[in-house]
């Protein structure tokens, strides 16, 4: 136990104290801090908090969908039915900070330019391309890959809608859809059964709000 052992302990001691931190922080280090931005977010939010009026998501929705993409560090995000922006705003101010862009549809064309409006208002117009169109005929022609998707648009489709769009999801990725505490709302029993009878997707469902949004991981590629 000379000095030289005290010295290299010492040493030892430095080296974990600078390093450590690196380590337990390299996730978070990876997403972007952008107060400006967050405030002018939080400012809209705050601001349009009792205007959303065309069959938008609950900020408790919002906010499910935006702590999915931090929590997984999502990137290549789609989402149908944009209507006037709320989800589409919670996805894209997560999407801001991991580096990520979002493509959300929308077929009818005053809801598409109030939320490009939205958007803009918003500061997120950088990460969202905001189609107008059908997205029956949209989402098969998608290229992908994609890592989340959000299914918010007609129930009635939307089995097809995840037919379409699980071979271009990414194993790691989740596909979650809105509205589906009623099995027997048109359509939803159809596609939790598909969805539940899936080996490959692990699904659970969030029933903090009263609509319920179903969550499902990809496991592996079948
Ligand atoms: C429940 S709203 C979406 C709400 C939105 N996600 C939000 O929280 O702000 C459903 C939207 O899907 C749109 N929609 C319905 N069928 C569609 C289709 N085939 N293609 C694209 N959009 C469709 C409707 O026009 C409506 O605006």
């Amino acid at each position: 136990m000379g000095i030289n052992f005290h010295r290299r302990f010492f040493c030892f001691f430095l080296a974990a104290l600078l390093f450590l931190p690196l380590v337990s922080t390299s996730h978070s280090k990876t997403q972007k801090d952008n107060p400006n931005l967050d405030q002018r977010v939080r400012n809209f939010l705050d601001s349009h908090r009792r205007s959303w009026r065309d069959m938008n998501v609950s900020e408790m929705d919002g906010k499910i969908l935006y702590d999915l993409i931090i929590k997984n560090n999502y990137k290549r995000a789609l989402e149908i039915g944009t209507s006037t922006g709320h989800s589409g705003i919670w996805i894209a101010w997560a999407l801001s900070k991991t580096g990520g862009k979002l493509i959300t549809i929308e077929i009818n064309e005053w809801r598409h330019r109030e939320a490009l409006s939205n958007f803009e208002e918003a500061g997120l117009s950088d990460y969202i391309d905001a189609r107008l169109g059908d997205a029956h005929e949209l989402v098969p022609k998608l290229q992908g890959p994609l890592d989340f998707v959000f299914s918010d648009a007609d129930k009635g489709w939307y089995k097809n809608y995840l037919i379409a769009v699980l071979p271009k999801l990414e194993v790691g990725g989740c596909f979650t859809a809105h509205n589906v505490s009623g099995r027997r709302q048109y359509g939803i029993g159809e596609f939790l059964d598909y969805l539940e009878s899936l080996p490959n997707m692990e699904t659970t469902i969030d029933r903090s709000s009263w609509s319920g949004i179903s969550i499902s991981y990809k496991k592996s590629e079948k």
